[in-house]
C-alpha cells in the first residue's frame, strides 16, 4: 500500500490547477446509460472511483474509450443491468446507474452499498423515488432488484432529506419517463447542476436544477452529447486550505469561486487573505496570525461536509476555540484522532469538535480512513515540525487527481512511497 512522505514547515508559492469535479463526473458517466448515441466527456479527472466506474459501464454494456481527461461511451444495447457487490463495495456512488438502468431498460439489479467509514449512508430515498415513479422494488441477498417493465411514470417525488446523487439519481429516472416528474427537498449542489445542463442538452426538459423543487418533463428519447465537467469545488477548496496552513501564496486556477463561497467567507473571517483575480481564479495569502472561527456543515451553498476535515486541520493553528459541527454525516471525525497524534488539541462530542489552537503540530506516522479525512492529514503535514508518513493513501487517490505533483510544484515536501 502506497504511502505518503511529508516533511513540513514550507509556505506553499505559485499555482495549481484544479481538475474536473469527481462528484459530476460520477453522474455524467452513469448519464450516458440514457441513449444509445455516443457520449463524449472531458475533463474527468483521472482518479480511482472513475475509473471503478468506467469499468462498471463497461460490464453493464458500455464501450469507454479514455484518451488523457476525455472520455468517450457509447452504449448501444444494455448487456447486463447490474452492479455486482464487488464493484459497489468500493464505491458506493455505483449506485447512480439505478435510475438510468430502470429508465433505459426497465430493470437493474444493484447491490447495496453497505456501509461507510463516514455513516451508514443508506440509499432507502432512491428507492423509495423509484417506487414513486413506479418501479416495482424487490430486496434479496445484499441486491435490490427494480423492475418497471413499462416504463416509468412521472409523480412527485417529496425527499424528507436533502440526498445529493439521491437527486441525481431519479433525475436520471425521470427524463424518459411518462409525464410530469417533481423532486421536493432537491438538493442543490453545483454537480446536480451540471447534469442537469448535460441532459438538457442530451434533450431532456428539466427545469429548476440549482434549486429545491426540480421539474421534469419526460421525453421518448435522448441524444448523445459532448459535454465538459465543471471545476472540482472540493479539491480546489482543499488548495486554498494548503494555502492558508502554511502561510503561503498560492493561486487555484481553473476553478468555480462561487462554489467555495462559504470556505472562502471563513477563511477571510479567519484571518486569512483570499483575494479572486478573475472568474475562474482565487488567490490566497496567509497572513501569519489565525483567528479561530465555527463551522457548522450544510447542504450546499453552506460549508460543505467535504471540507470539514481539512477545515479542521487549519483550526488547529488558529488563536482560540473553534466549534465544528457536523450535521450530514454521524461518524465523520476519524481525522481527530490521528491530527490529535500529530499534537493537535480536539475534543469530539457527539456531532460537536472543538478544536483549541494554536498547537505546534509534529510529524508522526497517521493513518487515512476516507478520502477526505486523508485529505486533512496531508494539510497537517505541510504544517508540523518534521516528517509525517501517511499510509494507506488509496483512499485519498479516490478523488484527488496527482494530489502529489501539484503539492509538490508549489514548494511542498511530499513523496509517495510504494
Ligand atoms: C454525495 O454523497 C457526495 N458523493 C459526497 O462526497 C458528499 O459528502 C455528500 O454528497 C454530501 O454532500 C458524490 O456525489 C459521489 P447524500 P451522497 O445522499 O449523495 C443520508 C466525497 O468525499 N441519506 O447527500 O451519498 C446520508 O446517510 C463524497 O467525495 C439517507 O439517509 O450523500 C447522509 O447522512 C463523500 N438516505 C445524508 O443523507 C438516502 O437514500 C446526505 O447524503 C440517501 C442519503
Amino acid at each position: 500500500m502506497d504511502k505518503f512522505v511529508i516533511t513540513g514547515g514550507t509556505a506553499l508559492q505559485g499555482e495549481v490547477t484544479t481538475s474536473g469535479s469527481k462528484n459530476s463526473a460520477l453522474p455524467a458517466l452513469a448519464a450516458a446509460l440514457l441513449t444509445e448515441e455516443p457520449v463524449v466527456l472531458h475533463r474527468v479527472p483521472r482518479v480511482r472511483d472513475i475509473r471503478t466506474m468506467e469499468r462498471l459501464l463497461v460490464d453493464i454494456g458500455a464501450k469507454v474509450d479514455v484518451e488523457n481527461g476525455s472520455v468517450r461511451l457509447h452504449t448501444e444495447r444494455i448487456v447486463s443491468p447490474e452492479a455486482p457487490y464487488e464493484l459497489v463495495k468500493t464505491m458506493r456512488a455505483s449506485s447512480l446507474v439505478l435510475g438510468p438502468l430502470v429508465a433505459r431498460c426497465g430493470r437493474a439489479r444493484v447491490s447495496l452499498p453497505g456501509g461507510c467509514a463516514i455513516g451508514a449512508r443508506p440509499i432507502n430515498l432512491h428507492i423509495f423515488g423509484l417506487e414513486q415513479l413506479g418501479a416495482r422494488i424487490h430486496q434479496a441477498h445484499g441486491y435490490i432488484e427494480a423492475q418497471a417493465p413499462d416504463g416509468l411514470r412521472g409523480n412527485t417525488v417529496n425527499f424528507d432529506r436533502i440526498t445529493v446523487t439521491g437527486t441525481e439519481d431519479l433525475m436520471m429516472a425521470a427524463v424518459l419517463a411518462k409525464g410530469e416528474t417533481i423532486l421536493r427537498n432537491a438538493a442543490r449542489e453545483p454537480e446536480v447542476v451540471d447534469l442537469a445542463d448535460m441532459l438538457i442538452r442530451m434533450g431532456a426538459r428539466i427545469e429548476g436544477a440549482g434549486t429545491s423543487k426540480i421539474r421534469v418533463q419526460g421525453v421518448e428519447r435522448l441524444a448523445g452529447v459532448e459535454h465538459t465537467i465543471i471545476p472540482d469545488r472540493i479539491e480546489a477548496g482543499t488548495f486554498l486550505v494548503a494555502g492558508a496552513i502554511t502561510g503561503g501564496d498560492l493561486t487555484v486556477a481553473a476553478c468555480n469561486p462561487e462554489h467555495v463561497s462559504a470556505l472562502v467567507s471563513k477563511l477571510q473571517q479567519a484571518g486569512v487573505e483570499v483575494t479572486q483575480p478573475d472568474a475562474t481564479t482565487l488567490r490566497v495569502r496567509g497572513r501569519g496570525h489565525l483567528r479561530s472561527v465555527d463551522i457548522t456543515t450544510e447542504e450546499y451553498p453552506g460549508f460543505a461536509t467535504d471540507l470539514q476535515a481539512q477545515y479542521m486541520a487549519l483550526m488547529t493553528q488558529a488563536e482560540g476555540i473553534a466549534l465544528i459541527v457536523e450535521t450530514i454525516f454521524e461518524n465523520r471525525y476519524m481525522h481527530a484522532s490521528e491530527l490529535v497524534r500529530m499534537g493537535a488539541n480536539i475534543r469530539i462530542d457527539g456531532k460537536q469538535a472543538i478544536v483549541a489552537g494554536p498547537r505546534q503540530l509534529t510529524g508522526a506516522g497517521v493513518i487515512a480512513s476516507d478520502l477526505r479525512a486523508s485529505a486533512s492529514l496531508v494539510l497537517a503535514a505541510l504544517v508540523a515540525k518534521g516528517e509525517t508518513v501517511i499510509d494507506r493513501v488509496y483512499h485519498i487517490d479516490r478523488g484527488y487527481e496527482k494530489i502529489e505533483a501539484k503539492l509538490a510544484a508549489t514548494g511542498a515536501r511530499i513523496r509517495r512511497v510504494e
